[in-house]
C-alpha cells in the first residue's frame, strides 16, 4: 500500500506531503487540487507502463557511484492512456520552489520510499528524468520479500484502476478489446471496457472472494451476480447481463427489473436511468480490486441518489477492508457519511480511513486532515468542510 505521496512543483502544489490509507477520501472546493493528486499517481503509472522509467535504476547507480548520468529517454510521460497533462509548462507549478524548475514525485510503501525528479522543458511532453531516490542498496534488496524487485513500487505492477469523473454514458454497445479488458484487466479511464470485462469474467466463472465484498443476497459468488446484487443496493430490484453481439467487435449490456418472480422485459442502458450505467464501472472496480491493488476514483457519486451514494461508499470501504487501496475524490457528504458508518460498524479501523480537505486560495493548497474515531465522529470540522447543510438550515430557521 502507498502510505505517503509527496508532490513538489506539480501543478497546483508547490509542495504537499499526504498520508494515504487503505481508503482515502479527498474532499474540498472545486479546483483545489484533488484530481491533481490522482493524476500524479496515474502519471507515474503510465510512465512506468510505457517503459519510460525502465532505466531509473541505472541513473540511481550512476549517481551513487559519481558517474555521469547515462543518456536515455526516461522521464515523465505527460500524455498517455491515463492522463493527458499537456507539456512541461502545464505540469510545473507556476511559482516553483527551489532554484531550478524541477518536478519531484515520491511515494512511500512502508519502509520504502521512491522518488523521481524531472527537469522542466516548457514545450516537451516527456520531461527528462534527472534524479531518482530508489531503495537500491543490496541490504534493502535483501529485505524485500523474495521475487520482488526493489527498484519499483509495488503499485506499478499490482492491479490498477483509474476512473475519471467523466465516464461513458449509456450506449447500445461497448467495445470488445481483448488486450485492455482481459489481458490487462483495465476498465478504461472512462469505464469503457467494463461491459466486456464483465462478460469475459462471467464466462470464466470468476468469483468475488469471501468477505465483506461478497454480497450475501446475490444469486451466486460469480462476479456478474455480485455486480448485479451491489447494483441492486444502489437501485433496488435491478439485474444486469453482459453479452457478445455476434460477428462484431462489440458487447451489449442489458438490465432487468423485478423482484425475482415478476421480472419485466430486459431494457437497454439507453432506456434506464443514467446513473445506473454511470456507476457500473465503480462497482466493478471495487468488486475486482484484490489485495495490493490501487483504485483511483474521481467523483464516484456522480448521478447517484443520496442513499446510493452512502451505499457506494460502503462498497468502497468493503474493498479496502479486503486489502485493496482506494483513493476517492468526492464532493458528497453522503460518501463521507458512508465511510464514517463503515468505521463505526467495524468494517474499517479508524486509522484505515483517511480524510483530506483541500483548500486552494489560488496561490497554494492548504490541506487539513480530520480524523475519524471508532464511533465514526470527526475530531474537527474545518470551515467549508461539508457544513453547507447547517449553514443553510441556520438561515432558513432564522
Ligand atoms: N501549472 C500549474 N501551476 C499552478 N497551479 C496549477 C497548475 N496547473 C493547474 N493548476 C491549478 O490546479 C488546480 C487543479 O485542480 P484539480 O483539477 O486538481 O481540482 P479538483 O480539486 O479536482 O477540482 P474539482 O472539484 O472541480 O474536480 C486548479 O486550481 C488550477 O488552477
Ligand atoms: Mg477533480
Amino acid at each position: 500500500m502507498i502510505d505517503r505521496l509527496a508532490l513538489t512543483n506539480f501543478k497546483a502544489f508547490q509542495h504537499a506531503d499526504l498520508p494515504l490509507g487503505p481508503l482515502t477520501l479527498l474532499t474540498g472546493l472545486n479546483s483545489s487540487g484533488k484530481s491533481s493528486v490522482l493524476q500524479a499517481l496515474a502519471l507515474l503509472h503510465q510512465t512506468y507502463t510505457a517503459g519510460n522509467l525502465d532505466r531509473a535504476g541505472e541513473l540511481a547507480q550512476a549517481r551513487a557511484a559519481g558517474r555521469p548520468a547515462p543518456a536515455h529517454d526516461n522521464g515523465f510521460l505527460l500524455n498517455g492512456e491515463l492522463v493527458r497533462l499537456g507539456t512541461g509548462m502545464d505540469a510545473l507549478h507556476e511559482d516553483f520552489a527551489g532554484d531550478e524548475p524541477e518536478i519531484t514525485l515520491a511515494v512511500s510503501e512502508g519502509a520504502w520510499r521512491y522518488s523521481w525528479t524531472v527537469r522542466y522543458e516548457a514545450e516537451q511532453n516527456l520531461l527528462p528524468l534527472i534524479g531518482v531516490g530508489l531503495p537500491l542498496t543490496s541490504e534493502s534488496s535483501a529485505a524485500r520479500p523474495a521475487g520482488e524487485a526493489a527498484v519499483i513500487p509495488r503499485y506499478f505492477t499490482a492491479g490498477f484502476q483509474y476512473l475519471l469523473a467523466d465516464r461513458i454514458s449509456p450506449a447500445e454497445s461497448y467495445p470488445r478489446d481483448h488486450q485492455v479488458a482481459i489481458g490487462r484487466g483495465f476498465l478504461g479511464v472512462r469505464g469503457e471496457h467494463t461491459v466486456n470485462f464483465l462478460r469475459h469474467h462471467h464466462q470464466a466463472r470468476v468469483e468475488v472472494p469471501k468477505g465483506p465484498l461478497r454480497h450475501p443476497r446475490a444469486e451466486s459468488a460469480l462476479l456478474l451476480d455480485q455486480a448485479a446484487a451491489w447494483m441492486g443496493e444502489l437501485c433496488p430490484g435491478v439485474d444486469i447481463r453482459a453479452e457478445t453481439i455476434e460477428n462484431t467487435d462489440s458487447v451489449r449490456l442489458s438490465y432487468g427489473f423485478g423482484d425475482g418472480l415478476t421480472t419485466s422485459r430486459r431494457r437497454r442502458p439507453t432506456n434506464v436511468g443514467f446513473g445506473l450505467t454511470y456507476v457500473l464501472p465503480i462497482v466493478v472496480a471495487c468488486l475486482t480490486a484484490r489485495p495490493g491493488s490501487l483504485v483511483l476514483l474521481e467523483n464516484p457519486e456522480a448521478h447517484l441518489h443520496p442513499q446510493g451514494q452512502t451505499r457506494m461508499a460502503r462498497l468502497a470501504a468493503a474493498s479496502a477492508a479486503q486489502g485493496a487501496q482506494l483513493i476517492v475524490e468526492s464532493h458528497s457528504d453522503h460518501v463521507l457519511n458512508g465511510v464514517r458508518l463503515a468505521v463505526k460498524q467495524g468494517l474499517l479501523a479508524p486509522h484505515q480511513a483517511v480524510l483530506h480537505y483541500f483548500r486552494g486560495d489560488g496561490t497554494g493548497v492548504d490541506v487539513i486532515s480530520p480524523r475519524i474515531d471508532r464511533d465514526g465522529l470527526l475530531d474537527q470540522w474545518p470551515e467549508g468542510f461539508f457544513d453547507e447543510l447547517e449553514n443553510t438550515l441556520e438561515k432558513l430557521l432564522d
